[in-house]
């Protein structure tokens, strides 16, 4: 299938006998577009000195334009949710500062560094505004958002009271829920249905409703929900077929963070996932994301005790530095850590942050240095703490001959606090991939695994988790997106 826009914003889409033929053609038609839209714009420039049009089109690639609202649907409202929320009215107000986001606060070098053009993300890409966005939600409680917050007891309550109004008037649908996959929490705000296909149907029901009611002309669904209980991908989630069956069948391997992305994947809504759960890591919802052109991303926010394995590691690896054990614990009291206190939840969380370390240093590739690690990871539920994780590591290592060394690492951490930031980018980078030729019909985004602890490929590929690659893979990304140089740092032109 060939899928283009021409010169006017149109979409165009055409099949074709083989996948290199309809690429051709929609290289050749973009092009064109490009052509007579430059030709366009200069005669118009010359004519009024005017800017460019809206719709960003280089040789390969168009982004539609950020216009309209975004809606932001958020299975799970709780701690990130509402802290997420809260701090994007907060900024809206002007009373606060968008701190950690990288579309809000960051810059792209492009070119040369004697070039001094750096402009900021959002400048760079069309992104949503901040205005533009509108919210929903889904949660097992009846708490509003005003409330849900206070509870959270993340922000302070003098902010939570200016922004009052707007957080209480975004109250919780009911939602798809199932004791069996969060066994530490149970609330009343739960769809009642004949099957899980029935409940995927009053979930699209939602969405539909929402698109309607808040006028947003693109959707965005965030998992802020809780961890759900370990299980491995069975047969039922193999194909679009076999999971739609399932789901007739109310099998007890779909697990409800499935169904909400079964909803939003087929409304083609794209799908973010912050929690550890499978959901979207599944070849389903791979299926379903490329064929309804809704990106999908995930799994589980780079926070707190992971951002800092993923910073030291490579560090690590780079002086060709040995590691003997690396042991992480931390002590949190918020719903999250109640919910992870579960071993079946836990399961799913410890193997989530587990495998950061074999990737990162690669002990196939230096048995000497990474081949006999020990590699432990606690969570440990401790309610006076509330939010406010804190994360311990301690490190050993050895270096020249094998002398040994340590390293004590004590993150006291605002779990929520370092994840709306991740949340708001997570948006932003996934509206953008919606509305852009190259990135909406490959499915998984992978040069969003900067975000996630856990990084979704495609099948047969290793996760990347060196943050600094990350960032590297998405910068790049963004200018490969517009057709600027991708910067490799060699520098040899330099010294010519
Ligand atoms: N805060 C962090 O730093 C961080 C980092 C990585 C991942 N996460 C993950 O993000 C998720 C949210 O974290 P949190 O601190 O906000 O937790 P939380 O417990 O405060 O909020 C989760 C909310 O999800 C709701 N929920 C559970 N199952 C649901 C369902 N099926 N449908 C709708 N709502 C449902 C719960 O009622 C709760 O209100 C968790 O899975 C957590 O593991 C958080």
């Amino acid at each position: 299938m060939a899928d283009w826009w021409d010169a006017d914003g149109r979409r165009h889409r055409k099949q074709f006998s083989s996948a290199s033929a309809a690429r051709e053609h929609e290289h050749r038609q973009t092009a064109h577009a490009h052509a007579k839209r430059a030709s366009r714009e200069m005669k118009l420039a010359t004519r009024t000195g005017g800017k460019p049009a809206a719709t960003v089109v280089t040789d390969t690639v168009s982004i539609e334009p950020a216009k309209g609202k975004l809606g932001v649907m958020i299975p799970g409202m709780g701690a990130v949710a509402t802290t997420f929320v809260a701090g994007v009215e907060a900024i809206r107000k002007g009373l606060a500062k968008p701190i950690g986001s990288l579309t809000q606060m960051g810059t792209v070098r492009l070119g040369k560094r004697t070039d001094g053009r750096s402009p900021k993300v959002k400048e760079f890409v069309p992104l949503a505004g901040l205005d533009d966005l509108v919210f929903t939600g889904w949660d097992i409680f009846e708490d509003n958002m005003y409330e849900a917050a206070s509870n959270a007891g993340v922000l302070d309550q003098r902010m939570l009271d200016q922004l009052k109004p707007f957080l209480s008037s975004v109250t919780p649908r009911p939602a798809v829920f199932d004791h069996n996959y969060v066994k530490k929490i149970d609330g009343p705000n739960v769809k009642k249905g004949k099957s899980k296909m029935d409940l995927a149907e009053q979930l699209r029901q939602d969405i539909r409703d929402f698109k309607k009611k808040s006028g947003a002309n693109r959707l965005i669904t965030m998992w802020c929900g809780s961890t759900e209980s370990y299980i491995e991908p069975t047969a039922a989630h193999q194909s679009l077929s076999s999971f739609e069956k399932a789901l007739r069948e109310n099998d007890e391997m779909i697990a409800p963070s499935m169904i909400y992305a079964y909803a939003s994947l087929m409304e083609g809504v794209p799908f973010a996932n912050g929690a550890p759960n499978l959901t979207v890591d599944l070849p389903v919802m791979l299926e379903l994301s490329r064929r309804n052109d809704a990106p999908i991303c995930g799994k589980d926010f780079k926070t707190g005790q992971t951002l800092m394995k993923t910073v030291l590691a490579p560090a690590f690896k780079a002086r060709l530095l040995g590691l003997s054990g690396w042991y992480s614990t931390n002590i949190l009291g918020n719903r999250d850590g109640e919910v992870l206190d579960d071993p079946g939840s836990f399961k799913t969380k410890e193997e989530s942050k587990l495998g950061v370390l074999e990737h990162i240093l690669q002990p196939t590739l230096y048995p000497e240095l990474y081949g006999n690690m020990f590699h432990k990871v606690r969570i440990n539920y401790y309610p006076p703490r509330g939010d406010n994780k804190e994360g311990w590591d301690n490190i050993d290592i050895f270096g020249w001959l094998g002398y040994p060394m340590q390293i004590k690492v004590d993150f006291l951490c605002r779990d929520s606090i370092l994840a709306a930031p991740i949340v708001l980018d997570l948006v932003l980078f996934l509206d953008l991939a919606q509305r852009c030729t190259q990135l909406k019909g490959i499915g998984i985004q992978e040069w969003l695994s900067f975000y996630f602890k856990s990084p979704m490929t495609v099948p047969g590929l290793y996760p990347e988790h060196d943050l600094f690659i990350q960032l590297m893979k998405l910068k790049n990304t963004l200018r490969h997106l517009k057709g600027e140089e991708l910067i490799t740092h060699l520098g040899l032109e330099y010294y010519d």
